[in-house]
């Protein structure tokens, strides 16, 4: 019987102004599923995990996803999951997309391979949806295609993978904090102000230029949301701290990776990242937080087989 590995990488997503629209897939972090076909059923579980992985086949992400593939593709047959969480749940780096596409993914590898990774957003995004509260791809279509990506509309799903940037470094720093995302969706104000709009326009726009120009000069001018991130970040203790470091150590802009509670800074220097890196840890450190962090670029190539 054939077991496959699939790799399914961390997301930014949003990217800073572009709400439930950008998102960016990071390299060297991620969830790992390996699928083999079984006569029915879907059956999940976890690989040494220390969060608390869901093993209702109808409470997992990568299990439900896997699904509303077979039931696309009109098979009666089921798998078995096996999932191996390498993203921390409700860290704001698209951990229940990458388990959801994960799993979207290997189903549809295991019957045959007719669907393409475009068709595949819709089912990993509405299995996302059931965790998260809200119906957006701004994780899973950059978790499934790589790159950045843009959301044009959920109702009907129209989503355009723009590109990459390759002199981009983003320092990584994952709080020892949880903020679910349905909670920080549950703050985020019913109106926004004419202004704001404007300049949260205009910025998303520009991110979506420079990510298709592959020019980083235009993305470290644009990474500034008005609306969104001064609300949530009364959720990040340490959050005032940490930007104003990134900023004094040279990082061109911060942003809170989707809803939270990890932080991105933005630089085109290595030297840069690993000073910027340290001041945001010791940022957290001066609030009582403990943080983890990464120094990544780009993951271009989104879900994939591994090796066996
Ligand atoms: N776009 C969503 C949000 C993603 O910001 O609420 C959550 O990871």
């Amino acid at each position: 019987m054939e077991i496959i590995k699939v790799f399914s990488p961390a997301t930014i997503g949003n990217i800073g102004p572009g709400f439930d629209v950008l998102g960016l897939a990071i390299k060297g972090l991620g969830d790992v599923v390996e699928a083999r076909k079984i006569s029915s059923g879907i059956v999940v579980k976890a690989n040494g995990s220390k969060w608390n992985v869901p093993l209702n086949s109808r409470e997992n992400t990568a299990s439900i996803a896997a699904q509303h593939v077979l039931d696309i593709l009109g098979e009666k047959g089921g798998i078995e999951i096996t999932l191996t969480k390498g993203l921390p749940i409700g860290s704001g780096l698209g951990s229940s997309a990458a388990s959801a596409a994960a799993g979207a993914f290997a189903a549809n590898y295991l019957y045959g391979n007719r669907l393409s990774k475009e068709e595949l957003i819709l089912p990993a995004t509405k299995a996302e949806a059931v965790v998260s509260g809200g119906f957006f791809a701004d994780n899973t279509a950059p978790a499934l295609l790589g790159g950045a990506t843009l959301t044009r509309s959920c109702e009907p799903l129209d989503v355009t993978r723009i590109g990459s940037i390759d002199a981009l470094k983003l320092v990584i720093v994952i709080p020892d904090l949880v903020v679910l995302t349905k909670d920080a969706r549950a703050i985020l104000p019913k109106f926004v102000n004419l202004h704001n709009f404007v300049m949260n326009m205009a910025n998303t726009a520009l991110i979506t230029a420079a990510f298709s120009k592959n020019d980083y000069g235009l993305f470290s001018r644009c990474l500034n949301d008005a609306i969104i991130e001064p609300v949530r970040s009364t959720l990040i203790r340490g959050y005032h701290t940490v930007r104003d470091k990134a900023l004094e150590a040279g990082a061109d802009g911060m942003a809170i990776s989707g809803s939270g509670p990890t932080l991105f800074a933005i630089t085109n220097s290595m030297e840069k990242a690993k000073a910027i890196q340290k001041a945001m840890v010791q940022g957290f450190k001066e609030n009582d937080v403990h943080a983890e962090s990464h120094i990544t670029e780009v993951d271009r190539e989104g879900t994939r087989l591994l090796p066996k």
